[in-house]
C-alpha cells in the first residue's frame, strides 16, 4: 500500500522503517531539511537500536522529502507523528499537529485517505483535526469534502531501545475510528503484523511466545484514551514501588523480595516494577501531566495520577538527600554520575532523572563529573552549562571522588571491573540509583554502598 508518515522522530520514523520493511510503499516529510538529507544518506538522526539495518533493507521501499505534495497525494493512509511538546499548564502544544492537518488537507487528492493520528494527542484532537482537515480541503479546493477522507486514532506503544521490536512484536495494535471503512484500510495497512506472516529480520528473531497480534478497535475518543491510561499506568506502577521501597526501608524489607513476591501474581505483573530513581522520558511525564490538564476541564483532580508525580519528583531529590546523609557535606565534594540518558540504549535526555539529580547536587555546591556511553554528545549540545563537567572515560568519573551515583543502568555500567576503581575515590562512596548492582559485592570490594530503593 502507499503510505505517507509526517514527522520524522523516534515514532514517525520507526512507523515508516518498519512499514517499508513489511512491503508498503513509504514516504516520510518532514520539514527539516537537516534530517530530511541524512536520511536520504541512509543515516538516522536518532540513535535506536537496528534502525540504520532495518532502514537499509527496506530503502527500495522509502522515499524521504520536505515536500507534502510528494507523499500525501495517492497515499491511502497518512500517518501524523509530530512533535506535541508539554505547555506550562500540562497541556500539549498542538501546533505542529495543526500544520501538519492544514498541509495534509491541502495536498489530499481525490482518493479515501486515513489520515491517522500517531503522536499522543489530547481526547478530542481526532475530531479537532478532522475539521482542519475538511476547511483546509475545502479552501484549497473550492469545493465541499465528500468522503475523501477520514480521521483514525492508532496509538503508539513503542518504548525508545526497544522500537523496533515493539512495533514489529506488539502487545496489541488500537485502532480507534468513527468510520468504518478507515477500520478496513488499517486491518489491510497491519495484516502481516496481526497474522506475524512477516519474515523476521534476521538480526531480531520473533521471540518465541509471539502469536497473533489482537486488534482492539473502538471509537476514536477511547483509542486516543487508552494511550493516556496506558502510559499513566506504567508510571504509577513505577512510583508504587517506588513508595512500596520507602516503607521498605524503614521496617528493614528488601524491596526486590516484596517486587517479586508481589509481581508474580498475574493480576499485578513483574515488569515495571523496578524501583529506583523514578522515570524519565518524553513520555510519562507529558503525558501525566496532560492526563491531569484534560480532566481539570472536567474539574476532576486525578489525585492517583497527581500522586504518581509527586511520587517521581521525590524520587529525585531523595538520591541526593542519600548522599547528603552519609557525607552530611556536598559543598565542595566531587560527585560522579554514571548515566545521562533517561534509560539505557537511547541517548534520549528529555526530563532525564540524571539532568535534576545533577542540578540539585550543583546548586549544594558539589561538583559533578558526568559520563555516559551513548548520550554524552547529545547532552554537550542541549545541556551546555552541566556539559563541562562532562568526563571522557569512566575512569575520571571515580578519579577523586567523594562519591559515585550509577543513574543510568547502561550493560557496561554493570560490567565495570569495580574492584580496579575503589582505589581510586576519596571515599568510595556508591548510590545505587537503578537497584542493580551487588551490595555484598560492592562492600567486599571495600565500597559503602547506598540504595533508595527500599534494600536493608
Ligand atoms: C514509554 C512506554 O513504555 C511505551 O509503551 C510508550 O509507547 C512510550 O512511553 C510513549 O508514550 O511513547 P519510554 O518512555 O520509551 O516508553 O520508556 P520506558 O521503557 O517505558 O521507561 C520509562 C522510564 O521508566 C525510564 O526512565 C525507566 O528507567 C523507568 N522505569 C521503567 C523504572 O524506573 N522502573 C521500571 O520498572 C521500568
Amino acid at each position: 500500500m502507499k503510505v505517507c508518515v509526517v514527522g520524522t522522530g523516534y515514532v514517525g520514523l520507526t512507523t515508516g522503517i518498519c512499514l517499508a520493511y513489511l512491503g508498503h510503499e513509504v514516504t516520510c516529510v518532514d520539514l527539516n531539511q537537516e534530517k530530511v538529507d541524512l536520511l536520504r544518506g541512509g543515516r538516522s538522526p536518532i540513535y535506536e537500536p537496528f534502525l540504520d539495518e532495518l532502514m537499509h533493507e527496506a530503502a527500495h521501499n522509502l522515499t524521504f522529502t520536505t515536500d507534502y505534495a510528494e507523499g500525501v497525494p495517492g497515499a491511502e493512509v497518512v500517518f501524523v507523528a509530530v512533535q506535541t511538546p508539554s505547555q506550562p499548564d500540562g497541556q500539549p502544544d498542538l501546533r505542529y499537529l495543526r500544520m501538519a492537518a492544514e498541509s495534509i488537507g491541502r495536498t489530499i487528492d481525490g482518493e479515501f485517505t486515513v489520515v491517522v493520528n500517531k503522536s499522543t494527542v489530547p481526547i478530542g484532537s481526532g475530531n479537532w483535526v478532522e475539521s482542519i482537515l475538511r476547511e483546509s480541503f475545502e479552501q484549497f479546493h473550492s469545493r465541499r469534502a465528500a468522503g475523501e477522507f477520514a480521521v483514525a486514532s492508532n496509538p503508539e506503544f513503542l518504548r525508545e531501545g526497544s522500537a523496533i521490536h515493539d512495533t514489529l512484536y506488539p502487545d496489541r495494535i488500537v485502532i480507534g475510528s468513527d468510520n468504518p471503512r478507515s477500520l478496513d484500510v488499517l486491518n489491510r495497512l497491519y495484516r502481516a503484523v496481526l497474522n506475524q506472516s512477516f519474515t523476521a529480520p534476521t538480526f531480531l528473531p520473533r521471540p518465541e511466545e509471539v502469536g497473533a497480534v489482537p486488534l482492539v478497535s473502538t471509537d476514536l475518543a477511547s483509542a486516543e484514551l487508552i494511550k493516556y491510561a496506558a502510559n499513566a499506568f506504567l508510571a504509577l506502577k513505577i512510583s508504587y514501588i517506588n513508595e512500596i521501597g520507602k516503607l521498605a526501608n524503614k521496617v528493614g524489607a528488601d524491596i526486590n523480595q516484596v517486587a517479586r513476591g508481589t509481581g508474580l501474581d498475574a493480576r499485578i505483573g513483574s515488569r515495571f516494577l523496578q524501583p529506583g530513581v523514578g522515570w524519565g522520558g518524553s513520555c510519562f511525564g507529558k503525558d501525566t501531566a496532560a492526563l491531569i490538564a484534560t480532566a481539570a476541564e472536567y474539574s476532576y483532580d486525578m489525585p492517583i495520577v497527581a500522586a504518581a508525580r509527586e511520587v517521581n519528583r521525590r524520587q529525585r531529590e531523595e538520591a541526593v538527600n542519600k548522599l547528603l546523609d552519609e557525607l552530611r557535606i556536598l559543598k565542595g565534594r566531587k560527585i560522579g554520575l554514571l548515566g545521562l540518558a533517561f534509560k539505557p540504549n537511547t541517548d534520549d535526555l528529555r526530563d532525564s532523572p540524571a539532568i535534576d539529580i545533577a542540578r540539585l547536587m550543583t546548586a549544594r555546591g558539589a561538583r559533578v563529573k558526568l559520563h555516559d556511553p551513548i548520550a554524552a554528545e547529545r547532552f554537550r549540545a542541549e545541556e551546555p552549562e552541566l556539559a563541562t563537567s562532562l568526563c571522557e572515560t569512566v575512569d575520571e568519573v571515580f578519579d577523586d571522588s567523594d562519591a559515585v551515583v550509577l543513574v543510568t543502568e547502561w550493560p557496561q555500567y554493570l560490567e565495570l571491573d569495580w574492584g580496579k576503581y575503589v582505589g581510586l575515590m576519596r571515599t568510595p562512596v556508591v548510590l545505587d540509583g537503578r537497584n542493580v548492582l551487588d551490595p555484598q559485592r560492592l562492600s567486599r570490594l571495600g565500597y559503602t554502598y547506598l540504595t533508595i530503593a527500599g534494600r536493608p
